[in-house]
């Protein structure tokens, strides 16, 4: 089977074939080969807070519906109607004790049994006798944290142990709450005129940071953050099953408990609050690392944690092989306080936000690179060898961008490549 990667350990070289960005037919056979065998990303516990609180998802290319029933129990069923295929729900969201088919009025409870259907009297008495006219239920779901994912693969290895080594970084970003997380508001809902796996790349690269983010770094220093050196003193690290994260010390404020000159004296006192509180439940040591460190965390395939001025979930799918939708929500602990709420809010659009300081240039410099795909299919390799040479790579290489594409290569050859630790 051809391989999508050239790693040579001795000269330190990783290269990436470009056709992955580009060919059509290598998007259908991600479909079927990590699309429909990873675990994916639908949302959070905290986005459906009451029984019949309900959300419309588009996850691995279905069409889905993430719901709690009057039951508490949290389901996610395939939205097409059992008689002749409508989707059932229209809405993007709210609350409803029942689902009504649009075409022929099916209705459905909200834990998805058929409760009623017109001219009732034309079906034999033991109809749906099999609970097979009920909507579909996605067989496996299970969460981690409040994180709540799909798998299409009834086969497939429980979720925590796919999260594997990923496990210790989403709990660093749960524990930062006494009450728990939630995620805020409504999700911001983009595209990018480039690859889906050219966000998964751009999510845990440090390299770009300066350089593309120039602008929001001159911002940062006038607020009295700056970066310690190149590095920001951090590393990148492959956790296993294509997750990765790189780790780093923070130029700007976190809401969780690093305190911004321009947040002004009460926002100190609010900081100083929370910082305690964190070294009374943790210890000195992992309360710093909650409060002074970002984590940028890529989970296999298409799920980013950026714990970074705000906290980001952000999922992306492919539509094409150059264009993909791109869901970002933002999660906070539920005790804030009304002041912190408002900084970690303007940070979060200030510099993630579609229209904040850092996305539009990711876009710009995702869709530059698809560009280059496109038109030059002369130039058939990307390099990915930065950090090859060191033991402990920093931040600002791409050892975490190498566990990505270590992975992605496994799951679309089934070959055991070096380096990665495959469970
Ligand atoms: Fe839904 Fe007929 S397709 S009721
Ligand atoms: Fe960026």
């Amino acid at each position: 089977m051809e391989s999508y990667i050239r790693e040579n350990q001795e000269r330190c070289e990783f290269l990436v074939d470009r056709r992955v960005f580009t060919e059509q037919e290598i998007l259908e056979k991600e479909k079927q080969e990590i699309f429909d065998k990873c675990w994916l990303y639908i949302g959070h516990e905290s986005e459906l807070p009451h029984k019949g609180d309900f959300k419309r998802r588009k996850v691995g290319g279905r069409e889905l519906l993430f719901s709690r029933g009057k039951d508490e129990k949290i389901r996610v069923f395939y939205n097409s109607c059992p008689h002749r295929g409508a989707m059932v729900c229209r809405e993007k969201g709210g609350n409803t004790k029942v689902f009504r088919c649009f075409y022929h009025a099916w209705s459905f409870d909200n834990c998805g049994e058929l409760v009623g259907m017109p001219g009732k009297d034309s079906f034999s008495e033991h109809f749906n006798h099999d609970g097979t006219k009920n909507l579909q239920e996605v067989y496996r779901v299970e969460s981690y944290r409040g994180f709540v994912f799909v798998n299409f693969d009834k086969l497939a290895n429980s979720l925590e142990d796919y999260l594997g080594g990923a496990k210790e970084y989403i709990d660093l970003v749960a524990d930062q709450s006494e009450l728990g997380m939630e995620v805020l508001n409504d999700p911001q809902e983009y595209s990018v005129r480039a690859n889906w796996k050219l966000l998964a790349e751009n999510s845990v690269d440090g390299y770009h940071g300066i350089p593309t983010h120039k602008t929001y770094f001159d911002i940062v220093s006038t607020r009295g953050g700056e970066l310690s050196n190149g590095d920001y003193e951090g590393y990148g690290k492959d956790l296993g099953n294509g997750h990765a994260v790189i780790e780093y010390t923070s130029a700007w404020g976190r809401p969780v408990a690093r305190w911004m000159p321009a947040w002004g004296e009460d926002g100190k006192k609010e900081i100083e609050k929370i910082q305690k509180r964190l070294t009374e439940k943790f210890g000195p040591e992992r309360a710093d690392r909650i409060a002074n460190y970002n984590r940028n965390i890529m989970i296999f395939p298409n799920l980013v944690i950026n714990d970074i001025m705000a906290i980001t979930i952000r999922t992306f799918n492919p539509i094409s092989p150059d264009y993909m939708e791109v869901t970002g929500y933002s999660l906070a602990p539920k005790e804030e306080n009304e002041e912190i709420r408002k900084r970690r809010n303007d940070n979060f659009l200030e510099f993630l936000g579609p229209g904040g300081f850092a996305t539009p240039d990711d876009n710009e410099a995702l869709e530059l690179c698809q560009q280059g795909f496109r038109s030059n299919k002369e130039v058939k390799w990307n390099d990915i060898s930065k950090g090859m040479n060191k033991d402990k790579p920093g931040s600002t290489d791409e050892e975490q961008i190498r566990a990505f594409w270590r992975r992605y290569n496994k799951m679309m050859t089934k070959e055991v490549v070096r380096g990665g630790h495959y469970g």
